[in-house]
């Protein structure tokens, strides 16, 4: 039997503004945050299978060299033109030219949970694909201002009934899986204070 895949965003964003980027990379630096994004986008619920996780060309170029692709993960990276220059500078990952390309090269392959990982550009539009079932957010707050450029366009976070719904945190756990270790309080690094969310689309 065929069936559809769904996708689930991760992202970390401040809250209620939903600011995600500046100048090309991240507005923080939160070394828990990242601990568990690698954590959860790494860790497949079947065996000998592997994540995948789909991001636009300029959020894998913001990836240091030395750490991409993104070890353990199958990484996708999205572009409308830029195939020959990603392909011959890096060969570790796949270049799609949709999403729709990007989940056909992701067929036939031992593929579990799929993570759309960025940026703001291909966040905007796939939160609007009816295949996007899960946000995984970080909900981040600051203390002062912060220095922001890039922004998710996700107006159904500020009001109620718009078809996404915060689900309990059980519900979390158990699409994380229970080797991920879920805070018991809200997380405390610098000036920033933040803590893990799951909110999914309403029937
Ligand atoms: N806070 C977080 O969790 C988080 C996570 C990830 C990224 N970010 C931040 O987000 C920012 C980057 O976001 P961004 O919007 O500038 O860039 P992006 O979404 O990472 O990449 C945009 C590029 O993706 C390609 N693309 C977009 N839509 C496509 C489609 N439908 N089909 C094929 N290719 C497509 C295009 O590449 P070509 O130009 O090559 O055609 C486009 O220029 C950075 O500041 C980064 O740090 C934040």
């Amino acid at each position: 039997m065929v069936t559809t895949p769904t996708l689930t965003l991760i992202v970390a964003a401040l809250v209620p503004r939903l600011g995600i980027g500046h100048q090309g990379g991240l507005p923080w630096k939160l070394k828990q945050e990242m601990k568990y994004f690698r954590q959860v986008t790494s860790q497949a619920s079947k065996p000998g299978h592997s994540n995948a996780v789909i991001m636009g060309r300029k959020t894998w170029e913001s990836i240091p060299t030395k750490f991409r692709p993104l070890p353990n993960r199958i990484n996708v990276i999205l572009t409308r033109t830029g195939t020959d220059a990603l392909q011959g500078a890096d060969g570790a990952a796949l270049v799609a030219h949709s999403i729709d390309d990007a989940l056909l090269q992701l067929q036939g392959k031992l593929v579990d949970k799929i993570f759309i990982i960025g940026g703001a550009e291909i966040y905007n539009s796939v939160i609007k694909d009816a295949r996007t079932t899960r946000v995984l957010l970080t909900e981040v707050h600051a203390e002062g201002a912060v220095e922001m450029d890039t922004f998710l366009d996700f107006p159904w976070f500020n009001e109620e009934n718009a078809g996404w719904a915060r689900a309990p945190r059980t519900a979390l756990q158990s699409y994380i899986g229970p080797e991920i270790v879920l805070p018991e309080q809200d997380i405390s690094e610098g000036s920033f204070v933040y803590n893990y969310s799951l909110f999914e689309r309403q029937e």
